[in-house]
């Protein structure tokens, strides 16, 4: 169709592009949980008593009291009787069914004498996080691989940011203690170590060997550290020697 006089198929064209760009100039990307819709939400693992869902289904508000909102083991420490000597211990929604909807949790972190919380990420939530006992190195990765790093003192305050790799090392002969806190109620835990080397099932040794560039002896004493199948040396697939079996 041929319109020489600027008729209403341009000038529709031209106001739905403008209204593109507009949208597109106003658009924030919102990556937090989604906002309450109503004043709470308490979770229920049994869905036949749910009435709401927002999240997680919502207890009946009719079934709700106090107790709902409250969660009472965080004076509690966790086990630090462990290879790396820490132990987190995170108050999210699959341990306090309250936080449901409300885009936050808590940790708390032990300590043993220089223990370390291991290299890992939050990959849902930022963590601010407050020396509460002793002090300690810690740091964080950027996506850039910079190391921003600092020791930390009893009354200090930290922030690690969404998805960036931090870790925490307690420099003390005592044990040490941190809380955290998280802006989700479920922001997840990912150890760098177990996402490499604990898989299940194992990532083909052809791919840990170039990517870590060492030979497979290297990466099977790696995994035998961090994961908890049974290891033996000759179970490691290998996509390469079955290539070169078949071809
Ligand atoms: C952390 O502590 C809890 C409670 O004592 C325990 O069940 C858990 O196994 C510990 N985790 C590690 C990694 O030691
Ligand atoms: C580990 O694997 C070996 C060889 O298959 C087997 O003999 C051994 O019993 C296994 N050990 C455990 C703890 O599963």
């Amino acid at each position: 169709m041929v319109n020489t006089k600027g008729g209403n198929i341009p000038k529709l064209a031209m106001t739905t592009f403008c209204m593109a760009v507009f949208a597109m100039m106003f658009y924030v990307a919102n990556a937090s949980d989604p906002t309450p819709l109503q004043d709470f939400c308490v979770g229920v693992n049994d869905p036949n008593s749910a009435v709401v869902v927002n999240g997680r289904l919502c207890k009946n508000p009719n079934d709700v009291t106090i107790n709902d909102f409250l969660y009472k083991r965080f004076n509690v420490p966790g086990d630090t009787n462990n290879a790396q000597g820490a132990n987190a211990t995170l108050v999210d929604i699959n341990l306090f069914l309250g936080v449901n909807t409300q885009g936050v949790a808590m940790a708390r972190v032990d300590f043993a004498p220089y223990g370390l919380n291991t290299p890992h990420l939050h990959p849902r939530g930022s963590e601010i996080f407050a020396v509460v006992e002793g002090t300690m190195y810690a740091g964080f990765v950027t996506s850039g691989y910079k190391l921003y790093d600092t020791i930390l003192k009893k009354g200090d305050v930290i922030v690690f940011p969404q998805g960036l790799i931090h870790f925490q090392l307690n420099l003390g002969r005592t044990e040490a203690l941190a809380y955290a806190s998280f802006g989700s109620q479920n922001p997840g835990r990912v150890n760098v170590a177990d996402s490499v080397f604990a898989t299940t099932p194992r990532i083909l040794n052809d791919v840990l060997t170039k990517g870590f560039q060492v030979d497979e002896v290297v990466i099977e004493q790696l995994r035998s550290q961090f994961s908890p199948e049974n290891i033996s040396f000759n179970t490691g697939r290998s996509i390469l020697k079955l290539l070169s079996q078949t071809f």
